[in-house]
Parts: structure tokens; C-alpha cells; sequence
């Protein structure tokens, strides 16, 4: 299968879609604090994403059982949403997809719980910037090599490390689509970028080693040294001369900022 270009038009939608993953975020964001409960989350951005006409697209997916994935600390990512209340000092990622009108739209964001720890803190805030670092590289004429070994330098420079057993991906009509956006690699490699393509940019980085395991729920992912991770997405439409971030962040800031 060759990537997919999308229209002008198919774009605004998937677009569309991208800005409501950034509302709902935005919504989970207001209310992450001590002692919230995690399915409290989840429940919340169900109703909020139907009530905006959009789809849960996690939820059912591959048998995923909910709409958000909300990963802990040491989860890097897809962790189910449970009873569990987030405590302060922790990190929680969550990640969510909806569909809208036939598109996709997929982001994520890394919340601290009250204060964190300096080199958590710096965790975040370097898998956030590891994220633009790929987006640069997002351009016509590129390849997913240059995404992946951009994010790579950015944070191993720094100490830490890339997950590789997952990736970044093609995203529009479905939520996973050609091409595979590898968080690591070398320049020039991968797949040819053209105007059109729609891909999910999302680095899963580790404090510690990057090692993984998987939970017996047979979703979670977690590492195996039990030290935190931090997952950050947005979904970038390749354009003529760079690419367009089709979600946002800026609501979910909004809300932390006023915090
Ligand atoms: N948002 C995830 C991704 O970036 C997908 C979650 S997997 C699911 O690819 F099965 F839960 F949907
Ligand atoms: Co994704």
C-alpha cells in the first residue's frame, strides 16, 4: 500500500477531527488532579467527543475497550483507563483519536499531576520539543528518515531514550495508514513525504533505558527499569513547502496555564 494523498478538502476534515482530539484534551486537562480516578477521564471525553458528533475510534479498535489511552509514569503508552486515582508528582499521557465525518484526527499530551520532579519535568518538556524537531523535518521532498533520526538526535543527545517497538503513522480515512513514522533512524531513509500525506508524529521517550514490556492486559507498555515516560502526538498535513500541525495544543495550554 502507497500512501494516501488527501484533497484540500479531505484535509479540512481530518483537520477537523484533530481540533476536537484538541478540545477533548483540553477537557481532560481541566480536570487532572490528585485523587481523580482515570475511567473518570475516560468517561468524561466519551461523552464530550459525542456530544461534539465525533466517534471514540480507540474505542473497539483492535478490541481496545475504551476512548482514551491513559498511561502512568512508567506506562509509556496505550494503558487502559482504571479506577486508579492519579496521585501528585505523577505523569499521565493520554492519547486519543476520534473520527468525525470519515476522518481521523489523532494527538496526544503528557500532564504533570501537581508538582513533579526536575528531571520529569525535563522529560516532558524534551519530548514535546523532540516532537517539533520531527514536524521541521515534515516537508515535501523528505523522507520519514529524516522525522525519525531528527526526534532520535534531539533526545538521545540528552540522555534519553526512544521507544522503537512503536511508531508514528499514516492517518485520515483510517487511524493507522501508510507510512510507518519511526522515532529513530537515519537521514534520507524511509519513506518519500509528497504534498497531501497526513501523518501522526508521536515520540514515546524514556527517562531510563528504552526497553518495554507489555501488560497482561495486552495493551499497556510499559518500562521495563519502571522509570517514567512521556508521549506527545500531533497529526501534520505534508504541504507544498513545509506541513500544517492539524492539531493543537493551544487549548490544552490555555487550560494548564490558568491552572
Ligand atoms: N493514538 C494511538 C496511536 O497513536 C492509537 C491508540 S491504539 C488503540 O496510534 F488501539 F487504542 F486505538
Ligand atoms: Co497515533
Amino acid at each position: 500500500m502507497t500512501p494516501r494523498i488527501y484533497t484540500e478538502e479531505e484535509i479540512a476534515k481530518i483537520r477537523a477531527s484533530a481540533l476536537l482530539v484538541g478540545d477533548t484534551l483540553a477537557e481532560v486537562a481541566k480536570m487532572i488532579a490528585p485523587g481523580v480516578k482515570t475511567i473518570e477521564l475516560d468517561r468524561m471525553a466519551e461523552a464530550f467527543i459525542r456530544s461534539k458528533g465525533g466517534v471514540p475510534a480507540c474505542k473497539g479498535y483492535e478490541g481496545f475497550p475504551f476512548t482514551l489511552c491513559v498511561s502512568v509514569n512508567h506506562m509509556v503508552v496505550h494503558g487502559f483507563p482504571s479506577e486508579d486515582e492519579l496521585r501528585e508528582g505523577d505523569i499521565v499521557s493520554v492519547d486519543c483519536v476520534i473520527e468525525k465525518d470519515g476522518y481521523h484526527g489523532d494527538s496526544a499530551y503528557t500532564f504533570a499531576v501537581g508538582h513533579i520532579e526536575e528531571p520529569v519535568r525535563q522529560l516532558l518538556e524534551a519530548t514535546k520539543a523532540s516532537l517539533y524537531k520531527g514536524i521541521e523535518q515534515a516537508r515535501a521532498g523528505n523522507r520519514t528518515g529524516d522525522i525519525g533520526n531528527a526526534v532520535q538526535t534531539y533526545v538521545e543527545e540528552r540522555g534519553y531514550g526512544v521507544v522503537r517497538e512503536l511508531c508514528g503513522h499514516g492517518v485520515g480515512a483510517h487511524m493507522h495508514e501508510k507510512p510507518d513514522v519511526l522515532n529513530y533512524g537515519k537521514r534520507g531513509s524511509g519513506c518519500l513525504l509528497k504534498k497531501g500525506m497526513v501523518i501522526a508524529i508521536e515520540p514515546m521517550i524514556t527517562l531510563g533505558k528504552r526497553s518495554i514490556g507489555i501488560a497482561k492486559d495486552g495493551w499497556g507498555v510499559f518500562t521495563l527499569d519502571g522509570k517514567a515516560a512521556a508521549h506527545f502526538e500531533h497529526s501534520v498535513a505534508i504541504t507544498a513547502d513545509g506541513c500544517d500541525i492539524l492539531s493543537s495544543f493551544a487549548n490544552v495550554e490555555n487550560v494548564l496555564k490558568n491552572k
